[in-house]
């Protein structure tokens, strides 16, 4: 191999081909039909006396393939590399992040609730968004001029008949029509309201309703399940009360209340209402056939968003609706 082909030679060993711009000016200085330096040499082989012709001819197709050799080689790296600006890794750049999902405040807290009563053997029931009078209201034991049937608290969808359900009850009508007893359900659902909107109130939000039914089912067993519910939702030394209160659908009834405490309010803290609770109204089970004679039950009903709002301080609750990732990503765990 002449002197000028050995330098071409190593030229093509040496050069870098680690980055796009380098690969192509690799392969225009050797390769390009008009100007490559290959190429030249290749068009020159005619000229070449006849007895060095072939030496020639082969030392000049031996640098071609080396420099589609490493052409090719150059391409696969590229392509396969870890980083697209050439084959090496720089191990001190930082992670890139990565975007962390989390449960919105409303699902974790419904998803907890839920977990408290499945565990102690309830059944999960659903019913309709879209109900109708009848199980919203009438087999409820609301009476016919009741205040919540007024237009002004229920999206009606054909007035007196069909509406959105403005709580989870109508579901133990549901479930008590298709089941005997032993009924014991936990409805975990949406329902709606005409409401003015406010810091406090929406149009739609969640409720959980429990319902069990079955022989000498007491106030007792009502009381102990809330408690446990408490303690799991509000700390183990939660304090809890039972306030007398008026459902249509259950006698006696009453509200639950915990003991917020909170150093800044005068005796250092306050009741707060949680649900709402009683023994299914004799009514309620006559209407769905079931001899109040022989079978008693408990039921209780709970807002989602309070409960929400109150393990984790919020004071809006349209945030909840807002889906402004600045707000959900403090619930990031
Ligand atoms: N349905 C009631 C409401 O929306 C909540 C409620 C109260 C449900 C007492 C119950 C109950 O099952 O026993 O305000």
């Amino acid at each position: 191999m002449s002197e000028d082909l050995s330098t071409l030679r190593q030229e093509i060993e040496n050069t870098p081909l680690d980055a796009e711009e380098a690969i192509d000016a690799f392969r225009i200085r050797f390769l390009s039909r008009k100007q490559g330096v290959v190429t030249a040499l290749m068009k020159r082989i005619p000229e070449i006396a006849p007895e060095d012709r072939k030496a020639y001819g082969q030392d000049v197709n031996a640098l071609k393939q080396r420099v589609e050799e490493r052409l090719e080689g150059a391409q696969q790296a590229l392509a396969s590399g870890p980083s697209a600006g050439g084959g090496r890794i720089d191990v001190t750049l930082p992670g890139r992040p990565v975007p962390e999902g989390s449960l919105h405040p409303l699902t974790e807290t419904m998803d907890l609730i839920v977990h408290v009563f499945t565990s102690y053997g309830f059944q999960i029931a659903e019913g309709t968004e879209v109900e109708d009078d009848w199980h919203n209201f009438t087999a409820l034991n609301f009476p016919d001029d009741h205040p919540a049937r007024d237009m002004q608290d229920t999206f009606f969808i054909e007035e007196g008949k069909t509406l959105l359900r403005t709580h989870t009850s109508p579901v133990q009508i549901r479930v008590m029509k298709s089941q005997e007893p032993p009924v014991r359900v936990i409805v975990p659902g949406r329902v709606y309201r005409n409401e003015a909107i406010s810091y406090k109130s929406y149009c739609l939000f969640h409720q959980v309703e429990g319902l069990y039914v079955d022989k000498d089912v007491t106030m007792a067993d009502l009381k102990q399940i809330l408690h446990a519910f408490a303690r799991t939702l509000f700390g183990h030394d939660v304090r809890m009360r039972f306030r007398p209160s008026f459902f249509p659908f259950t006698e006696p009834s009453a509200e639950v209340d915990i003991w917020w405490q909170d150093p800044d309010l005068p005796g250092g803290g306050r009741w707060l209402e949680i649900l709402g609770c009683g023994m299914v109204d004799p009514n309620v089970l006559e209407a769905v056939n079931v001899d109040p004679e022989v079978y008693t039950g408990y039921a209780f009903g709970m807002g989602v968003e309070r409960i929400a709002m109150l393990r984790y301080g919020i004071d809006d609750i349209r945030t909840l609706y807002e889906n402004d990732v600045r707000f959900l990503k403090q619930f990031t765990s």
